[in-house]
């Protein structure tokens, strides 16, 4: 199995290239964001719970977000790998992945990083929130705290994996193609 972390800031491109990544690898795409935005639009508690967070740019609790991707795995078992994206965001996140990871008998390939600067940020950010309809891409106040606690609660997971010698950092900066060539660059070392 091939099991990446496609990791970065709000508005890095994770989901814009994770879109890309599955076509050419046949890959799982877990966006645990899209998964909240599903429940809240569904009106279910789980929603409602991540609704109070997501709005004010913080973080869900951990053991809800896990449980929600736990199950998500669990629901697809059969698949060539999977790409996580936009979670883990906290250690105890990472600590979560892996385990069950193990507990599937596989573990996490590589974590990908795409690197953009914050001005750049929060100009994606602002513009895709005009036709987005999320309002945490509408404000400015809460994408700067988003901004915030990806720097304090999510960067560490960069160094998590780096210890295990399974971080890379591409520049996230250029063209969509420009940047998917850089990702599949990085992938294809791995194979
Ligand atoms: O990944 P994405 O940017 O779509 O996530 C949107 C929001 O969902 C985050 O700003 C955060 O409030 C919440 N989230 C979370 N924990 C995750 C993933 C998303 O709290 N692992
Ligand atoms: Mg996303």
């Amino acid at each position: 199995m091939i099991n990446l972390i496609l990791f970065g800031p709000p508005g890095s491109g994770k989901g814009t290239q994770a879109k890309k990544l599955v076509e050419k690898y046949n890959l799982l795409h877990i966006s645990t964001g899209d998964l909240f935005r599903y429940e809240m639009g569904n009106d279910t508690p789980l929603g409602k719970e991540a609704k109070s967070y997501i709005e004010k740019g913080e973080l869900v609790p951990d053991s809800v977000t896990v449980g929600m991707l736990r199950n998500k795995v669990e629901a697809n078992p059969d698949v060539a790998g999977y790409i996580f994206d936009g979670f883990p965001r906290t250690i105890p996140q990472s600590e979560a992945l892996d385990a069950l990871m193990e507990e599937k008998g596989t573990a996490v390939s590589q974590l990908i990083m795409l690197d953009v600067p914050d001005e750049e940020i929060v100009k994606r950010l602002l513009e895709r929130g005009k036709t987005s309809g999320r309002k945490d891409d509408m404000d400015e106040g809460i994408i700067r705290n988003r901004i915030e606690v990806y720097k304090s609660e999510t960067s560490p997971v960069f160094d998590f994996y780096q210890e295990k010698g399974k971080a890379k950092k591409v520049n996230g900066v250029g063209e969509i193609e420009q940047i998917f060539e850089r990702l599949c660059s990085e992938i294809d070392a791995l194979v």
